[in-house]
C-alpha cells in the first residue's frame, strides 16, 4: 500500500478519497437543487483549483442553471497571502440574479472576501458560496459559507482540482502534506494566479 505520494518534492498521505468526495458532492447538489428550485441560478466557478469540484457539482444539479467562470490577475507570490488585483471574466448581466460561487478551498478567507465584494457590486438577487473544502483555523476573516464540502485541518492540501506549484491538480483525490509544515510554508502555492 502507498503510504505517501511525492509531488514535485513533498510527501503528501492520503487524506478524503474519491469516493467520499463524490457522496458529499451528490449530497450538496441535491441540496443546493432544492434550494434554487425556480430561481435559475447562476454558478460563477472561480478558476482554476474549483473546475474539477464544479464540474462533479453541475452533475447533481438537476434544475434549471447556468455556469460561468472567473479568474483572478494578482501579485500573490510564494509566502504571501493572496490579494486579488482584478477578477477577470464577468460577463453575464448579474443583476437581480442568484448567484452561487464555486470555490475550491477556503484557507484564509482574503480571496473569498474580495470575490464576494466583487459580485455583490453588480448587485444580484442573492449571494451563496459552495466551497469543496475549508480550513475553519486559518481564517482570517469572518466569511458566511452556506455549502461546505468538509471542514479540514489547518494544512496543506492538494488533488481535485487543487494543486502544489502546478501539480497534482488531476488527482481524484485530496491529499495532505506528511511532514512538518513551518508557517511560513503554509502559503507555498503559487495557486491559480499567473
Ligand atoms: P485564501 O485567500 O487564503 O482563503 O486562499 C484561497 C485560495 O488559495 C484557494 O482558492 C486556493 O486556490 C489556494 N489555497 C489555499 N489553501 C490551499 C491548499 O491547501 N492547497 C492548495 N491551494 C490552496
Ligand atoms: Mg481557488
Amino acid at each position: 500500500m502507498v503510504v505517501s505520494v511525492l509531488i514535485k518534492d513533498k510527501k503528501f498521505k492520503r487524506y478524503i478519497s474519491a469516493e467520499r468526495l463524490q457522496k458529499r458532492i451528490e449530497e450538496l447538489g441535491r441540496q443546493i437543487s432544492e434550494d434554487y428550485a425556480g430561481k435559475n441560478p447562476l454558478f460563477i466557478v472561480v478558476l482554476n483549483g474549483a473546475f474539477m469540484f464544479a464540474a462533479d457539482l453541475m452533475r447533481e444539479i438537476d434544475i434549471p442553471s447556468e455556469v460561468s467562470f472567473i479568474k483572478f490577475t494578482s501579485y500573490q507570490n510564494m509566502h504571501s497571502t493572496g490579494v486579488v488585483d482584478q477578477i477577470i471574466g464577468v460577463e453575464e448581466d448579474l443583476r437581480n440574479r442568484h448567484i452561487v460561487i464555486v470555490e475550491d478551498i477556503i484557507d484564509t478567507g482574503i480571496t473569498i472576501t474580495e470575490v464576494l465584494a466583487e459580485i455583490k457590486s453588480y448587485q444580484p438577487a442573492s449571494v451563496e458560496v459552495a466551497a469543496l473544502l475549508i480550513k475553519p483555523q486559518a481564517l482570517l476573516r469572518p466569511v458566511a459559507v452556506k455549502y461546505v464540502g468538509f471542514e479540514i485541518e489547518p494544512k496543506f492540501v492538494v488533488g481535485y482540482g487543487l494543486d502544489y506549484d502546478g501539480y497534482g491538480r488531476n488527482l481524484c483525490e485530496i491529499l495532505i502534506l506528511d511532514e512538518p509544515q513551518k508557517p511560513a510554508e503554509t502559503k507555498i502555492w503559487t495557486a491559480d494566479q499567473p
